[in-house]
């Protein structure tokens, strides 16, 4: 197994997206020799045969769909009723793309803008864009008060290990960053969350009301410095849709 872990596919002249994929069992093609040598580097697509170039791009596409499946599968099980129809647009997309092609390379995003813009809805389309690239990476979602009140210290309960879990996710994302009351403990986990990430190059999406001005006071400068340094910011602006009449 460790030895097939180094073998190589040209997924990109095949059309096929990035991905984690299993490659074809031996004995199930005729012209296996030749597969593998693509797969050890001695030989380029344009080497082999257009029957195993097209072999090769029906099963690496068959389980494209099958991931594309899953992970669709995973966002409907987890997205609230309220946004499950959220559809992602181009700037969104475009970020899942990046995300799923290399999550290590991606800035993570600050969602900004007063109650009611659509901060939650957005990272909601953005996971959804994430799902479609069918990426085998998994994300989290959690408003941080939430994740506050999941983590704190109760008897018998290692939170070192909660923390872990969250700290490590290829893609999390935190929504109402700096809407908890701001506590010295608060302050000290969030710190630690963010700094893990940011030091792990590991892609998050936060939202929050505040204003950019008003970041560092409220989240506390260790935070903000790291989060205006590892974020492109997206702003919504508008009225509260909330207002409009949907409830
Ligand atoms: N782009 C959008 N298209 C349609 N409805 C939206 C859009 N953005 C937000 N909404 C709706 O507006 C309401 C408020 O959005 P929400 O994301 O909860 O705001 P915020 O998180 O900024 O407070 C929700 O009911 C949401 O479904
Ligand atoms: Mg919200």
């Amino acid at each position: 197994m460790n030895q097939r872990s180094k073998l190589t596919v040209d997924f990109a002249g095949l059309g096929i997206p990035p991905g984690n994929y299993a490659l074809p069992a031996p004995g199930t093609y005729d012209g296996y020799d030749r597969l593998e040598q693509h797969f050890t580097g001695d030989l380029q697509l344009s080497g082999l045969a257009p029957a195993d170039v097209e072999f090769l791009r029906d099963h690496f596409a068959e389980q494209v769909t099958e991931h594309r499946e899953q992970a669709m599968d995973y966002f409907t099980v987890k997205v609230p009723r309220r946004f499950a129809a959220t559809t992602p647009d181009g700037r969104a997309t475009a970020w899942a793309r990046d995300f799923a092609a290399d999550r290590h390379a991606v800035k993570s995003l600050l969602l900004s803008g007063p109650t009611g813009t659509g901060k939650t809805y957005y990272a909601w389309s953005v996971l959804r864009a994430v799902a479609e690239t069918g990426t085998q990476l998994r994300w989290q979602m959690h408003t941080a008060a939430d994740l506050y009140a999941g983590l704190r210290p109760r008897d018998g309960e290692d939170s070192q290990t909660a923390f872990e879990r969250i700290a490590n996710a290829h893609l999390l994302v935190l929504d109402d960053l700096g809407a908890s009351k701001w506590t010295e403990w608060v302050e000290e986990i969030t710190y630690r969350l963010i700094n893990h990430r940011y030091e792990e190059c590991l892609p998050s999406i936060f939202t929050s009301n505040l204003p950019p001005a008003e970041l560092r006071d409220a989240l506390g400068g260790r935070v903000a410095s790291r989060l205006t340094e590892m974020c492109d910011r997206i702003v919504l602006k508008g009225d509260d849709r909330r207002k409009g009449g949907a409830k």
